[in-house]
């Protein structure tokens, strides 16, 4: 469905979030027929490049990142047509009285701060000085949002003082993710499910977002940060407050938030003993697959973690006694996000203790193969008796979808065009991001003031084995990463 013409700017364009991510998903809607003829993007940066140079840049991103698209005839340069370039300076004037001027009309116009938080303030103080808010404008900002509970307040107040929170969108790519959003379909859209979801039939759910990158050329940010802010604060607990909320009663964007905050505002405090934290480590037997974090960042006594597996409980009435196991980690074994929800054991088994324990798993892929796949138990075909196996009922939108299940959008090509239509439902809040600061704050000092150093675990391995333990206590296990 095509959108209205529009008009983004984008702070950073020369970036490397433009580069990877903004411009080459910009670049697969103008494909797909969603740009209309007289969109503009306009990149804005400090560098003072010409028109021609900041098209190459593009034009560079989208054959790196979208090498099939860019090579359709005329689509190209018919999307480099849509593109132009100004020379902004964020803290200065220069720039923003041509900005002003290329305004004009009264459609979308959406200002999207892909650079640090630190310059958001000056950004939005202008776009207001130059005259350039309509009841069309739409303010676009990137995580990392805060640091910690004061600089997110801080980053809302700054932005409260320009523009009102309905126009305000701020990303969690996760939640553009094609699986994320068949979260809320397979729970809310099936009448099989919801009557389990609770703790009476729920054992406990694992939220799992491995990696098999390192943090490469991120070292600066990522010493700061770990996988406590980087992936946890946000990104899984995304996942978690999806999983975990209550049916709102419409799909709008203020009533699905609500439900949100409210499961983030109910979980406790994270005891210290169960929170493992991992750092990779070089493999001697295969130094081929690259340095350990310390060597990677340049800090040999750096104890920031790459890794981390934490028990959540979240208390209220669905869910009390039933625990949240999330873990995420750069350099695993392999690239998986998946979330498992493990159903209690039958009360009684009436083939007797020989047939074993079985047990209903839902599985939900993020990535890669997106799919569904429920664990049921059925007899074991054959005249050998009662013998009882686990199967999988197994949906892969790539196999059940056809060729459009198999090329579903990428995050961002959905968050973006969501911002165009004024729909909300994908970002978040900013009440919501203060309340997951807020959980996450403790957990930081808490381990801050015990002086915990991070467990090594090898490159190429499942994480540290404390995180095994911290399933075994509990006498449960991880389902594989991949
Ligand atoms: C980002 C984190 O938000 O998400 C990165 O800053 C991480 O450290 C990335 O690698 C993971 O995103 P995806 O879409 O590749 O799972």
């Amino acid at each position: 469905i095509p959108v209205d013409p529009f008009d983004l700017v984008i702070f950073g364009a020369t970036g490397d979030l433009a580069r990877r991510k903004i411009l080459p998903a910009l670049f697969k809607r103008y494909c797909a027929g969603q740009m209309e003829p007289g969109a503009r993007v306009i990149g804005a940066a400090r560098s003072e490049l010409s028109q021609e140079e900041f098209r190459n840049l593009v034009r560079e991103s989208v054959e790196e990142f979208t090498p099939e698209r860019a090579r359709r005839p005329g689509m190209l340069a018919g999307f480099l047509d849509c593109l132009s370039y100004l020379p902004v300076d964020a803290r200065g004037s220069s720039g923003w009285p041509e900005l002003a001027a290329m305004m004009t009309g009264d459609r979308v116009r959406a200002f999207y701060f892909s650079v640090g938080p630190s310059l958001f303030g000056d950004l939005a103080r202008r776009i207001r000085e130059y005259g350039m808010v309509t009841e069309q404008t739409r303010i676009v900002v990137e995580k990392p949002f805060g640091h910690d509970l004061d600089s997110a307040r801080a980053l809302n107040a700054t932005l409260a003082e320009h523009f009102d929170e309905s126009v305000i969108y701020r990303i969690d790519h996760y939640l553009g993710k094609e699986t994320v959003q068949n979260l809320m379909v397979v729970r809310f859209g099936n009448m099989l499910f919801e009557p389990l979801w609770n703790s009476q039939y729920v054992d406990h759910i694992q939220i799992t977002v491995a990696e098999t990158v390192g943090v490469g050329g991120r070292g600066d940010y990522y010493e700061r940060a770990g996988a406590m802010r980087d992936m946890v604060q946000n990104h899984l607990m995304q996942l978690l407050c999806l999983i975990a909320m209550e049916p709102p009663a419409k799909f709008d964007p203020d009533a699905v938030r609500d439900e949100k905050l409210k499961v983030i505002r109910a979980l406790d405090a994270v005891k210290p003993h169960h929170i493992v934290r991992g750092q990779y480590v070089a493999d001697p037997t295969q130094p081929q697959l690259g340095q350990g974090y310390r060597e990677e960042v340049g800090n040999p006594r750096s104890s920031t973690e790459s890794y981390i597996a934490l028990k959540a409980h979240i208390s209220n009435w669905r869910w009390a006694g039933t625990p949240f196991y999330l873990r995420t980690g750069k350099r695993l074994v392999a690239r998986s996000s998946v979330i498992n929800v493990r159903f209690k054991d039958a009360p009684h088994s009436i083939f007797g203790a020989e047939a074993g324990q079985h047990s209903n798993v839902l599985s939900i892929r993020l990535q890669p193969n997106e799919g569904i796949t429920l664990q049921v138990t059925i007899k074991e075909p054959g005249p050998g008796g009662m013998r009882l196996v686990d199967v999988p009922l197994d949906m892969s939108f790539a196999e059940a979808l056809g060729p459009d299940g198999r090329d579903t959008a990428d995050a961002y090509e959905r968050l973006i065009m969501d911002v165009i239509r004024g729909n909300q439902t994908l970002f978040m809040r900013g009440d919501e991001v203060e309340a997951a600061w807020a959980w996450t704050d403790p957990v930081i000092a808490g381990w801050q003031s015990l002086g915990d150093v991070p467990k090594p675990y090898t490159i190429g391995s499942t994480g540290p084995l404390d995180a095994d333990l911290l399933m075994r206590r509990d006498e449960r296990r991880w389902r594989g990463i991949n």
